[in-house]
């Protein structure tokens, strides 16, 4: 019998190891902290999403949560990860770790840039019910994730995003907020300005920069109209 999703992803936070497709060993890297990776794991489970998709796969750790929500969840469901560097520079790890705990069949890697990856999802699937945003982390690059995930996700359904803290994410989050219509959600994660000094701690805090993951649910399919502008 194969391993749970979840208790492998515990596993490998606690060795900080893993393996690649021949079973080489490597040391675990670029990914999100073991309390974020709990947390995405309990939204998925509490809401069993038929339909997931996340861009930014690396070694797999929000994969193996997702789909760790979707095996507790025991309703199915099937999970889209969008990376390009999964067979290249992550050597298949993450493709390697949901082998191994049986859910390939439930999971698909497209490796495309997520610019050219979005669109085409955007044409194929009807709609999707989750999104989890952890790729590349400038603004452009997340607003245009967000951009799609907009598109694709059903109201009611919700889209997380890892690296809140950083400007940029946090700038695109504005947007999000101002530019759409979503609301936060509580997902168990306690808001988190630590910084470096105690200066940066302070503008973090007034700025409500929060390191932690945020989760929004989509409240219904809006855009302004096409003259609208809102400072973010
Ligand atoms: C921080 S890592 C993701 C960590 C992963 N979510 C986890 O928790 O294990 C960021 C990932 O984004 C991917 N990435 C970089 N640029 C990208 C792009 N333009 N489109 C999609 N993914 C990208 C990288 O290959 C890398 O795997």
């Amino acid at each position: 019998m194969s391993i749970s999703p979840v208790e492998l992803m515990r596993e490998i936070y606690e060795t900080r190891t893993v393996s690649d497709a021949s079973g080489v060993s490597l040391p675990l890297e670029s990914e999100m902290r073991l309390p974020l990776a709990e947390a995405l794991y309990r939204v998925v489970s509490d809401h069993t999403p038929n339909l997931a998709l996340e861009v930014g796969m690396a070694h797999g750790m929000s994969t193996l949560a997702i789909l760790g929500g979707l095996h507790a969840g025991n309703a199915g469901g099937m999970l889209i990860s969008v990376d390009p560097h999964q067979s290249t520079a992550y050597r298949d790890v993450g493709r390697t770790n949901v082998r191994l705990c049986g859910m390939s069949a439930q999971h698909r890697v497209v490796e495309q840039l997520d610019y050219l990856a979005l669109p085409s999802l955007l044409q194929e699937l009807s709609s999707i019910d989750f999104a989890y945003v952890d790729g590349w982390h400038t603004f452009d690059y997340v607003l245009l994730d967000f951009f799609y995930v907009d598109k694709m996700l059903r109201p009611g359904g919700i889209v997380g995003f890892n690296d809140c803290g950083y400007p940029a994410v946090h700038k695109a989050l504005a947007f999000l907020k101002t530019h759409r219509k979503y609301a936060e959600i509580d997902v168990g994660l306690k808001p988190d300005y630590n910084a470096s000094n105690v200066l940066k701690a302070t503008v973090r805090r007034v700025l409500r920069r929060n390191n932690n993951d945020r989760y929004f649910r989509k409240l219904e399919d809006w855009e302004p109209t096409w003259n609208f502008y809102s400072y973010f």
